[in-house]
């Protein structure tokens, strides 16, 4: 197993273990039926942005799959030692919960408590403020179930659009149901359309992102019309500029959709506006707290 020079730590069930070795049994229902719901955190300045959003959400899903999660206060415990073992200033923690470990049947026999894996990784410092790399994304048809808002690991049909989307030629996928763009399979997509932005609407069907509302803040402070309206490929050919959005990549802008390109400069000016205040945001919500 690789590890990149990277630096990890891993804590399982609240006791740390060494990445080379870390391994959950083999009768755990996350791995045997995707009965597991997750949360990434991004860091900055050693630390977490929006954590209390992030449990939130975790606890929706969990509620939704009827998993019961630790206390939250055991969870930021834990969050707060394995950043702190990885010596965090800049990176990520992944939190995983499955329902637990039982002989394989679909209703497990017994009450179970749940496995806990919380996975830190610190990346370089000055991640944030770098120049906004593009992105080709081409539409695929979505595979998914229809409880997308639910943020489970049952990443298979996800999984198979970006290496769709890689096998044509592009570096992601957009998700296309009933004739509609919902997000890519790890990011939510904005674009700029007559000077303000369109997304597509919080529901069922994608994952309401955190990152999604802190856009959504930062272009009401910046005075621009946010419309979460159902987008049809046709009306992302005609906006005048797109982007991604995620916890681990803040903002991709997009160069091409379906082979139509966007015009220089990319990121175009309202992209640009958009990541110089989430930065602020970012920077003001965590060095504040250091
Ligand atoms: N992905 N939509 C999907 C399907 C996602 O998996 C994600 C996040 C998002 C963006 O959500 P947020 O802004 O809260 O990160 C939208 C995470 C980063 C992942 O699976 O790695």
């Amino acid at each position: 197993m690789s590890t990149e020079g990277v630096r990890r730590a891993v804590i399982i069930n609240g006791h740390e273990t060494a990445y080379e070795s870390a391994s959950t049994h083999i009768e755990d229902r996350g791995y045997q039926f995707g009965e597991s719901v997750y949360e990434v955190l991004a860091f900055y300045s050693g630390t977490p942005l929006r954590l209390s959003e992030h449990l939130s959400r975790l606890s929706r899903s969990a509620v939704a799959i009827g998993l019961e999660l630790p206390s939250s206060e055991s969870l930021i415990r834990d969050i707060a030692r394995a950043a702190g073992m990885a010596d965090i200033v800049t990176g990520s923690v992944y939190i995983q919960v499955t329902s637990g470990v039982s002989p394989r049947a679909h209703i497990a026999q017994e009450k179970l408590s749940p496995t806990v894996t919380i996975i830190a990784q610190a990346t370089p410092p000055d991640r944030t403020g770098l120049p906004l790399v593009p992105i080709t994304c081409v539409t695929v048809p979505d595979e998914r179930w229809a409880r997308c808002n639910i943020k489970t690991t049952n990443l298979l049909p996800n999984v198979l659009a970006r290496k769709t989307a890689i096998q044509r030629g592009y570096d992601d996928a957009l998700f296309v149901r009933d004739g509609l763009i919902l997000e890519g399979p790890s990011n939510n997509v904005f674009f700029v359309r007559n000077g303000g932005l369109l997304t597509p609407p919080a529901n069922n069907f994608i994952l309401e992102g955190i990152t999604r509302a802190a856009i959504i803040e930062v272009a009401r402070k910046l005075r621009l019309e946010v419309r979460q309206e159902p987008v049809t490929p046709e009306a992302a050919y005609g906006s005048q500029e797109a982007f991604i959005t995620s916890t681990i990549m803040n903002i991709r802008p997009i160069s091409v959709i379906d082979g139509q390109r966007y015009p220089s400069p990319i990121p175009g000016p309202v992209t640009d506006a958009v990541y110089e205040n989430l930065l602020r945001l970012i920077d003001d919500e965590t060095n504040a707290k250091t």
